[in-house]
C-alpha cells in the first residue's frame, strides 16, 4: 500500500476529505480473560486473534488505523480509494468472523474458552490526515463522525455477528444478506439508528448484476460492436478463432455488451464466463478456478469427493488422452486427496504444467462444441490467470474458440499484433444515445429536457454515473414517479452518489501525489482553466508543472485546448472535477480559491470585464463576500445586457444573499453596502419583470425604494419608482405605491428645471394614463414634455412623450397621437436608444391600426415582435403573439388566429399574468363571432356572468351573444340591466373600448326590432 509517500507540496500532508468505511472489531469479555489468567498466556490466545483480524484487513486492502490490546480499528478506502470499499470491509468482516471461529475452536479443543468478536462498520465521510511519526513513515488518522458510528455498531452488535448502518448495507445489498436488529439507540445520535446485521454472502458479485436486479435500463447504442462481436463468433465456429476486446473506462458498458452479446443467444456453443474482482490480485488463479468450477458444473454443497468425481467424469468422458491433466486440475481446484504429489513438485513446473492442462481442456472441448469463453475485467486479473490468456491467445488461431475480454484502459497486454485479435474501444454514449438512454429512464416529455441536459453534460455520457444520478435523484427526492416522471424540486447542483464518487476517487488516489495535488487545485480552478492561471495559482516552477500536467494528460483527466494565445486544459470528467474539488479540506479550498481569485484581478484583468461571475465565485468560495458582491452586481448588469436573464437572476440573488439582511435602526448602518444593496434590487426587479416574475419584482422595487430612503436618496428613489411605473405600464400588473413615491419625491426636488424632474413628471403622467386618473394626467403629462423640450434631451421628450399620448384619447386626437409616437420613433432613431423600441413600435402600430393603416401597422408590430425574441422577454413575446392573432382575425384567417390566441395564452399562464385568461377568452369570444359560432359559447359566457355577477366584465359580451342569437327578449333585459345606473356599474379599464362598440351592435339590433 502507498501509505508513506514523500512530497514536496507542504499541503500534501494537510489530508483531506474521503469517503471510507471504518470498521472495528472488538474481542469480546477480554479483560475477564486477563483478569483470570497470567497476563502472558492473556496475550498467548489474545495475539494471533489480533492477527487474524489484522491480516483479514490486509487480505481487502484495508489499513488498520489503530490495534489496541483487544481489538481493532480499520478502515477501507483511505489511504487509498477503492471503488468498492463498503464491500471490502464486509468480506474483511466475515473472514475474521470465519477465521475467528475456526481459532476458537482450536481454543476448545485445547481446554481453553473460545474467543468471539463483534464487527461493527458504518460508511461515510470523514477527514483523513497524515501525521509523520517518523522518517519516511506516515500514520492516517479518519476524524469524523462515520467513525463514531462504526464504533457503536460495533458495541451493538451481537456476539460473534457484524452490524452496519444503513449506509453501509445499502451500498451492498445483495452482494451479501441482511437481517435488520431494527431501530436502535445509539450514544451520540439524537435519533434511533437502523442496525442491520450482515447474515453472510448474497448471490451478487458485479456491479452489472446488482443493477440488473434494479432493472436494467434499456439497452441503447452499441449496434456497430455487437455486430463485430457476432462476425468474430462465426469466424471462430468455422475455425479461426477470435479474441475480441472491449476496453473503455469504468461504467462506460463493457460488461453490459457482454451481456447483451449472450442474450442475443450463441445456438451449439458452449459459453464459459469468468471475472477477476478488485481485491483479487492476490488470490491467485481466482478467475481460473471460477471458470472450471463453472465448467464441470461444481456447486457449493459438493464436497470434495463429488467435485473429484465431476471432474473426473467429465475428463474421462471428453477425452481419455486427458487424464494426466487431472491432478493439477484438482490440485487448483483444492480437491487433491491428502497425499498430493503435485504439490511437491517446482513452484515454476506445477504452475506452467497446470495453466497447459487448462489450455488442452478448453482447446479439446472446442474440437466438440465451439467454445466463447469470457474474462471480465482484466485489470484486476491475477498474474497466473493472465499467464493463461496468453498461453490460449498463443493458440487460438486455428481453434474454435471466441475468446472476449474487457478491461479498463490501465491493462496492458501484447496481443495486440495477433491477426485475429479486434480491439472495441467503447466510448461514453453521445449526446443523443444518451438522450434516448434518459428518455426510457425518466420520460420523454419535454418539461425534464434541462435536466436530461444537465445529467448528459456532467456525466459526458457514462451511462453508469447517468443510472447512478438518476437513480439518487429519485432517492432524494428531486424526481418522483407518479405516473410520469416530474421533477419536484428545482437543481442547481447535482450531489454525486457514493458510488460514482467511489469510482472517481480511486482514480484520482492512484495518481502520484504531486500530480493528484495538482489536480486538486486545478479542480479549484474550474473546468478549463488557462495555464498562466495554473502558474499563478500553484506556485510550482515551469518545469514541474509541465511534467504534472503532461501526467495528468496521459492519466486521461484533462485535456489541453486550443486557445488563443496561453494553452489552456479541460476536465475530461465535470464529474472528476467535483469529486477532486471536494476531496481537498474547506480551508484548503478556501485558501485557493482566494489565491484564483486574485490571481484573475491581478494577472488577467479582462477577466474583470468578461468574467466578473468567475471572480465572483472564487471570492464567495473564499468565505470574502464583501470583495464578491460587486463582482456580482457587474455579473448580473452584463447578464441583462446579454438578455440573460436567468443567469441575472440567479447572479443578483448570491449577491444580495452575501449582504445579508438590512442592518436594524439600532445598529449602524454601512451606507456602501447600502448603495450596493440599491443597485443589486433595482437590477434584480428588472431582470424578474422581464422573465415575468411580477410579483417578485414589484417587491424587488419597493425593497429598493426602502434602501434608497434609508439612504436619503430622493434620485434613487425616483429610478426605484419609475421602474415599478414601467411595469406597470408595460404588463399592466399593480403597483400602486408608485404614485406616492414620485409625488413625495417630487415635493423634495424643488421648482427648478431638471432631468430628474423632467423624468419624475414623465412617470407620473405614464402611471396615471394606464390607471385612468384624468385629472392629474392633464396636469402633468404637458409639464413633462415642456421641461423636456426646454432641457432638449432627445431621451428625455421621447421618454416624456407617452404621457401626452394618454392625454390625448380620445377618437378626435388620433392624428394627434399619430404624430406623437411618429416622433417618439424618430428620436429613437437619432438617439439609437435600444429600449425605447416597445414604445416605439407598440404604440406607433396601434396609432396606424386605429388609422386603418393595416400595412404600417403590421411593419411596426414586426418589428416589435423581433426585439421581444432579440431581448428574450416572455412577456413581450406573448404580446406580439396576441397582435398577430388579432391581425388573423382581422384578415380572416381564423384557424390562424385560434392557433395563435392559443400560444399567447400558453405563454401568459406560464408567467403571473393576472389578464392572461381574460385576453385569451376576449379573443376567443371576438373569433367565434366573427365565425358566426358563438352559439357554441353562450352557456359558457352566461354561467360566468350568473357565478361572477358582481365583476361585470362580460356581461355586455352577453348582450352581444344574445342579440347575434335573435334572442330580443333576452337582449335587451341585459340591456337594460347594464343601463341601469346610467351605465355607472361598468368598468372604465381596458374593456372599455371593446364594451362600447358591443353596446353600438346592441343597439342596432335592438332598434331593428
Ligand atoms: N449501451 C447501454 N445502454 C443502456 N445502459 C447501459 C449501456 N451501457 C451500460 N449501461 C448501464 O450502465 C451501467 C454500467 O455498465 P457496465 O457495468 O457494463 O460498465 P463497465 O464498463 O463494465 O464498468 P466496469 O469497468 O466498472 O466494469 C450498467 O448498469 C449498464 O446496464
Ligand atoms: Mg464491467
Amino acid at each position: 500500500m502507498r501509505v508513506a509517500q514523500e512530497s514536496s507540496s507542504p499541503e500534501a500532508l494537510e489530508g483531506e476529505r474521503k469517503t471510507v468505511t471504518a470498521l472495528f472489531a472488538d474481542i469480546k469479555g477480554s479483560t475477564e480473560l486477563e483478569r483470570d489468567l497470567d497476563p502472558e498466556e492473556a496475550r498467548a490466545i489474545v495475539d494471533p486473534a489480533l492477527k487474524l483480524m489484522i491480516d483479514a484487513v490486509h487480505r481487502y486492502d484495508g489499513y488498520v488505523v489503530q490495534s489496541t490490546g483487544d481489538g481493532i480499528f480499520a478502515m477501507f478506502g483511505a489511504p487509498l480509494a477503492h471503488e468498492d470499499h463498503p464491500q471490502r470491509a464486509l468480506y474483511a468482516a466475515i473472514r475474521m468472523q470465519e477465521d475467528l471461529r475456526r481459532y476458537g475452536a482450536t481454543l476448545r479443543e485445547r481446554g481453553r474458552a473460545p474467543i468471539e468478536i463483534r464487527i461493527g462498520v458504518n460508511t461515510g465521510e470523514v477527514v483523513v490526515r497524515a501525521i509523520q511519526t517518523a522518517a519516511g513513515h506516515a500514520e492516517y488518522t479518519p476524524i469524523g463522525h462515520t467513525n463514531n458510528l462504526a464504533s457503536r455498531m460495533q458495541t451493538v452488535a451481537p456476539t460473534g455477528s457484524i452490524a452496519t448502518t444503513e449506509d453501509t448495507r445499502k451500498l451492498c445489498e445483495g452482494y451479501f444478506t441482511f437481517r435488520s436488529l431494527g431501530p436502535t439507540r445509539v450514544k451520540g445520535v439524537s435519533e434511533a439508528v437502523t442496525v442491520h446485521e450482515v447474515t453472510g454472502l448474497g448471490p451478487l458479485r458485479t456491479r452489472l448484476q446488482a443493477s440488473a436486479r434494479r432493472g436494467l435500463s434499456r439497452f441503447v447504442g452499441r449496434a456497430a460492436e455487437l455486430e463485430q462481436m457476432k462476425r468474430a463468433l462465426e469466424l471462430a465456429k468455422s475455425g479461426r478463432g477470435q479474441l475480441v476486446a472491449a476496453v473503455g473506462e469504468a461504467g462506460v458498458g463493457k460488461s453490459r455488451l457482454f451481456f447483451e452479446f449472450r442474450a442475443a443467444g450463441q445456438p451449439g456453443c458452449l459459453v464459459l464466463e469468468t471475472l477477476s474482482v478488485s481485491h483479487g490480485k492476490a488470490s491467485a488463479y481466482l478467475p481460473l478456478i471460477d471458470l472450471l468450477k463453472n465448467y464441470f458444473e461444481i456447486t457449493p454443497d459438493d464436497d470434495a469427493r463429488r467435485r473429484r468425481e465431476k471432474i473426473g467424469g467429465k475428463i474421462l468422458i471428453l477425452d481419455r488422452a486427458l487424464e494426466d491433466t487431472l491432478p493439477y486440475l484438482f490440485t487448483l481446484l483444492e480437491v487433491a486427496e491428502s497425499d498430493d504429489q503435485i504439490a511437491r513438485l517446482d513452484p515454476e513446473i506445477r504452475r506452467r504444467r497446470t495453466l497447459d492442462a487448462i489450455k488442452r481442456l478448453l482447446l479439446r472441448e472446442s474440437l466438440h462444441q465451439p467454445l466463447v469463453a469470457i474474462f471480465e475485467d482484466l485489470h484486476w486479473v491475477d498474474e497466473g490467470s493472465h499467464a493463461l490468456l496468453n498461453l490460449l491467445a498463443e493458440s487460438l488461431g486455428t481453434a474454435r474458440v471466441l475468446m472476449l475480454v474487457n478491461y479498463r484502459p490501465e491493462f496492458t497486454h501484447n496481443w495486440g499484433n495477433k491477426t485475429y485479435y479486434t480491439q472495441l474501444r467503447l466510448d461514453p454514449l453521445g449526446a443523443e444515445t444518451g438522450e434516448e438512454m434518459l428518455n426510457a429512464l425518466l420520460d420523454d416529455g419535454r418539461e425534464l429536457a434541462p435536466l436530461k441536459q444537465l445529467i448528459i453534460e456532467k456525466t459526458e455520457g457514462n451511462p453508469l454515473f447517468i443510472e447512478e444520478i438518476v437513480q439518487a435523484l429519485f432517492e432524494q427526492g428531486a424526481l418522483v414517479r407518479n405516473g410520469a416522471v416530474k421533477l419536484a424540486k428545482s437543481l442547481n447542483t447535482i450531489q454525486i452518489p457514493s458510488t460514482v464518487q467511489a469510482v472517481l476517487a480511486s482514480r484520482i488516489d492512484r495518481l502520484p501525489a504531486e500530480q493528484k495535488d495538482l489536480l486538486q487545485t486545478l479542480a479549484i480552478i474550474g473546468k478549463e482553466f488557462p495555464l498562466g492561471l495554473v502558474r499563478a495559482v500553484s506556485g510550482k516552477s515551469d518545469d514541474e508543472l509541465d511534467s504534472l500536467l503532461a501526467g495528468l494528460q496521459t492519466a486521461e483527466f484533462i485535456y489541453e485546448q486550443p486557445a488563443v494565445g496561453d494553452v489552456a486544459y479541460v476536465f475530461k470528467h465535470a464529474l472528476s472535477q467535483q469529486v477532486a474539488s471536494g476531496s481537498a479540506l474547506m480551508e484548503r479550498r478556501r485558501v485557493l480559491h482566494e489565491r484564483v481569485a486574485r490571481a484573475l484581478e491581478v494577472r488577467f484583468p479582462e477577466t474583470v470585464e468578461t468574467q466578473p461571475e468567475l471572480i465572483a465565485h472564487h471570492f464567495t468560495e473564499a468565505g470574502l463576500g464583501a470583495e464578491a458582491v460587486p463582482y456580482w452586481q457587474r455579473a448580473g448588469e452584463r447578464a441583462l445586457q446579454r438578455s440573460a436573464n436567468l443567469e441575472a437572476i440567479d447572479q443578483l440573488e448570491k449577491g444580495l444573499e452575501l449582504l445579508g439582511s438590512p442592518p436594524d435602526v439600532a445598529e449602524r448602518s454601512r451606507p456602501a453596502d447600502e448603495a450596493r444593496r440599491f443597485a443589486l434590487l433595482l437590477l434584480l426587479g428588472v431582470g424578474r419583470v422581464r422573465v415575468g416574475e411580477f410579483a417578485k419584482a414589484h417587491q424587488a422595487f419597493l425593497r429598493a425604494a426602502e434602501t434608497a430612503k434609508s439612504l436619503g436618496s430622493t434620485e434613487n428613489v425616483i429610478s426605484a419608482a419609475l421602474e415599478l411605473v414601467h411595469m406597470t405600464h408595460t404588463t399592466g400588473f399593480p403597483a400602486p405605491e408608485a404614485l406616492q413615491l414620485l409625488e413625495e419625491a417630487l415635493q423634495k426636488l424643488g421648482p427648478d428645471d431638471s432631468p430628474l424632474k423632467a423624468r419624475t413628471l414623465s412617470g407620473l403622467a405614464r402611471f396615471l394614463g394606464v390607471t385612468g386618473e384624468r385629472q392629474k394626467l392633464m396636469s402633468y403629462a404637458p409639464q413633462a414634455v415642456a421641461m423636456a423640450r426646454r432641457i432638449g434631451d432627445p431621451k428625455l421628450v421621447s421618454y416624456s412623450l407617452l404621457g401626452m399620448f394618454y392625454a390625448l384619447s380620445g377618437p378626435e386626437h388620433a392624428d394627434e397621437r399619430l404624430a406623437i409616437t411618429t416622433e417618439m420613433q424618430d428620436l429613437a432613431k437619432a438617439a439609437d436608444v435600444e429600449n425605447l423600441t416597445y414604445s416605439q413600435h407598440f404604440w406607433r402600430g396601434y396609432c396606424l391600426l386605429e388609422l386603418g393603416d393595416t400595412a404600417g401597422a403590421d411593419e411596426d408590430f414586426e418589428a416589435y415582435g423581433r426585439w421581444a425574441a432579440e431581448t428574450n422577454q416572455p412577456f413581450h413575446q406573448s404580446i406580439c403573439e396576441m397582435l398577430r392573432a388579432m391581425r388573423a382575425l382581422m384578415s380572416g384567417r381564423f384557424e390562424d388566429s385560434e392557433r395563435l390566441a392559443q400560444n399567447t395564452f400558453v405563454i401568459t399562464r406560464s408567467m403571473q399574468a393576472e389578464t392572461a385568461a381574460g385576453v385569451f377568452g376576449l379573443q376567443m369570444f371576438a373569433l367565434r363571432r366573427e365565425q358566426g359560432r358563438l352559439k357554441e359559447v353562450e352557456p359558457v359566457v352566461r354561467m360566468f356572468v350568473q357565478q361572477n355577477s358582481a365583476d361585470a366584465a362580460w356581461r355586455p359580451g352577453l348582450a352581444v351573444i344574445y342579440s347575434e342569437l335573435g334572442l330580443t327578449a333576452d337582449a335587451r333585459a341585459e340591456f337594460e340591466n347594464l343601463a341601469k345606473h346610467d351605465f355607472g356599474d361598468l368598468p372604465r379599464d381596458s374593456m372599455w373600448m371593446g364594451t362600447l362598440t358591443y353596446f353600438a351592435d346592441i343597439c342596432t339590433f335592438l332598434a331593428g326590432c
